[in-house]
Formats: structure tokens, C-alpha cells, sequence
């Protein structure tokens, strides 16, 4: 038995049974493929059953508003794949009339969909010759030829998908795809597999070579960036002051509150932040105006610093609560800031917020 066939039978034997397994729905399995990045199947399959249950089509998913998607993916993380998903779904239901593309090329071409995705898409739905090579295929390839190629160089990357290419069972290869793709995830997985149960293991080199734990290779160490962010918590007439982050930035169209970013933590009291260099400011207008706005509030307490990891960048968050005003108003050069709006605590649950946010209202409710 060669490899392809040793792996199709293995997957046949041991596969999970996965919804997006049961369909060959182009729009389902691009879904599924767009949750599943970064993601493992546990956290995902959730967010997969909602998704297919509010918007059962590509047409109800273009309708949406974009609040609403986010809101939905809220927690997921990466929230430009909900962005991107969003803006393809409105193309495919307007321009091209909910048909989804047949071809590699044409898929490939939509905003959100990778080398990766789009032989997914290619290979689940319409059954076409594309490889895909994931985390996952990567770790299986490197290891069973004792690939030391650095999988993330172009080089790598030509030469695993070439890999991959010449496996592929032509006649079947959405199964092979999957299978391949399963047997990284349940059985080549990264720490500690268990070559002895393995059915690969008369022919895998790495086992041979004894390098199973030191392959795949990769090149770049992932460099963490360590941020302070200080959140204005802003009252009036018991409603809190949010607004939506507009930036090229983590958390691009979910919301927060108006904030500070520094280079380093600031602890209370406020005239250390206003005296502090700003890194970024997050209210609108000019910085002058913005210090000299907050050199007239009083902050009521501070919160305690709320960790938040994410995969490159680590948040260490106060919460400033701002004594609430009737009529102070957050004016910048002349108008009141308007990229924010005053919400009830009964609408929270409308708005998409970052996990960080959610953390802070917890720890708020807990208290109370
Ligand atoms: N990870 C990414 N795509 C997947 C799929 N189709 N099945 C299981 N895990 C996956």
C-alpha cells in the first residue's frame, strides 16, 4: 500500500464526524475553512452551527449587517477573516448571483481566500486536483521524507505543495485532502505522537532518522510586541461611551472605549498619563485637545491591569472611569466627538466588543 492509500484508510477508520464533512455546499465548507483557520476544531464547530443556522445561505450572510457578523464571531478572534467573509459573501451574492466559482483561480481570486482555502474549497466542493497543505500537511509531508526545508520560505513552501501534488489522489482528492489534513491533526500531531500506532511507520523517515520532534523547521520566531492601552470609561446619564475601532489595527469594526496608548504602564494618578508621550490615541481630533480635555475630568477609580494575549502582541489594559457629568461634554476642536455612541447597558449584547472588553464587563458585573 503507498501512501495515499495507507492515509485514505486510516482516515476512513478514524475520522471525526464533522458537519462540514456532510456537505458539498461550496458556501458551507468555505465557511467552516474561514472558522477552522487558526482555530481548532472545538472552538470552531460552535461558531460553524450558528453561523450555518442565521445565515443558511450566501444571500442571508450578504444581507446581514456588519454588526450583526461580528457580533457572531465575536470571540473567535482575527476578526478580519468576518470582515473579509462578510465582503466576499456581498460579492458573490450581488455580482455574481450566489453562483460560487468553480474554479481554483476564480476562488482564489475572492477577498479572504489563500492558496490554502481555495484548494479546500476547490478540492471539498467540486471534487477538483488541488492540494492543500496546512499546518497540518506540512508536519506530515516534512516528517514522513525528513523534509529540513524552513516551511515558511518561498522555497518551502514550493516544494511542500509539490509534495503535496504528487500525492494527491487525483481520482478522490476532496478525501485524500481531508484525510491527509486529519491524520496531521489526530496523529502526526505536533508534541509527542505516537509513532509506535502510527500506520506510516515502516516508511517515515524522520522515524528512521530519529527526527520526529525536530520537524517541520521553521524560520521565524514569532516576535511579541507588548502594548499598554488606557481605556477611558465615560458615563452620562447611565449610559457608557463606546466607539469602533476604524483603524488598520487589531479589532478593526468591533468596539471599545475612547483610549490612550502608551509605551509603558501608567498607574493613577491621571496627570502621569497626560504627561506621559502619547504612543496613539484612539479619540478623535488632535492630541493637544484631547490632554486638555482630560486635564478636566476626574476619574473615580482605576481598574486593576487586565492581561490579554493574543498570538503577537500581548495587552496590559486599565480601565479609567470617568466621573459621571451631566454636562461635560468630550469635545475635540469644537465638536463632540462622533465616532462614539452612548449606549444602555441593555444594548451591549447588539455591539461586537473584543474579548478584553468582555473580560472588563465580567469582572464589573462580579463586583456589583
Ligand atoms: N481544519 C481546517 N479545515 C479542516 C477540516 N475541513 N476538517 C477538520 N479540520 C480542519
Amino acid at each position: 500500500m503507498n501512501f495515499s492509500q495507507t492515509i485514505i484508510r486510516w482516515y476512513n477508520k478514524n475520522k471525526r464526524d464533522l458537519p462540514w464533512r456532510h456537505t458539498n455546499d461550496p458556501y458551507k465548507i468555505w465557511l467552516s475553512e474561514i472558522i477552522l483557520q487558526q482555530t481548532r476544531v472545538q472552538q470552531g464547530l460552535p461558531y460553524y452551527e450558528t453561523f450555518v443556522k442565521k445565515f443558511p445561505t450566501v444571500h442571508h450572510l450578504a444581507k446581514a449587517k456588519e454588526d450583526v457578523v461580528m457580533k457572531t464571531w465575536q470571540g473567535l478572534g482575527y476578526y478580519s477573516r468576518a470582515r473579509n467573509l462578510h465582503h466576499s459573501a456581498k460579492f458573490i451574492s450581488k455580482e455574481l448571483k450566489g453562483i460560487f466559482p468553480k474554479e481554483f483561480d476564480e476562488i482564489k481570486k475572492l477577498k479572504g481566500i489563500g492558496e490554502y482555502t481555495a484548494g479546500a474549497i476547490a478540492s471539498f466542493a467540486f471534487n477538483k486536483p488541488h492540494p492543500v497543505v496546512d499546518g497540518n500537511v506540512f508536519r506530515v509531508i516534512a516528517r514522513y521524507f525528513a523534509i529540513t526545508t524552513q516551511i515558511d520560505s518561498t522555497e518551502g513552501k514550493k516544494e511542500f505543495t509539490r509534495k503535496a501534488e504528487l500525492l494527491l489522489d487525483k481520482k478522490i482528492p476532496g478525501i485524500f485532502n481531508q484525510a491527509i489534513m486529519e491524520f496531521g491533526a489526530m496523529q502526526c500531531v505536533p508534541q509527542n505522537p505516537d509513532c509506535e500506532k502510527c500506520p506510516l511507520k515502516k516508511s517515515c523517515k524522520a522515524l528512521a532518522k530519529s527526527m520526529v520532534s525536530s520537524l517541520p523547521i521553521k524560520s521565524k520566531k514569532n516576535k511579541i510586541q507588548t502594548r499598554y492601552f488606557n481605556y477611558f470609561v465615560i458615563r452620562r446619564n447611565g449610559k457608557i461611551l463606546i466607539k469602533k475601532r476604524i483603524e488598520n489595527d487589531i479589532w478593526k469594526n468591533l468596539y471599545d472605549f475612547p483610549m490612550i496608548e502608551t509605551k509603558k504602564e501608567i498607574l493613577p494618578p491621571l496627570s502621569r498619563l497626560l504627561s506621559e508621550p502619547l504612543h496613539r490615541m484612539e479619540l478623535v481630533g488632535s492630541d493637544a485637545s484631547l490632554i486638555e480635555r482630560l486635564g478636566g475630568v476626574s476619574i473615580i477609580s482605576v481598574s486593576k491591569s487586565f492581561k490579554h494575549i493574543l498570538s503577537h502582541q500581548v495587552i496590559f489594559a486599565r480601565f479609567w472611569e470617568v466621573a459621571e457629568s451631566e454636562h461635560k461634554k468630550f469635545i475635540v476642536n469644537g465638536t463632540e466627538i462622533n465616532d462614539g455612541v452612548y449606549i444602555s447597558e441593555s444594548q451591549l449584547n447588539k455591539f461586537p466588543f473584543p474579548r478584553l472588553i468582555e473580560k472588563y464587563f465580567d469582572a464589573k458585573a462580579s463586583k456589583n
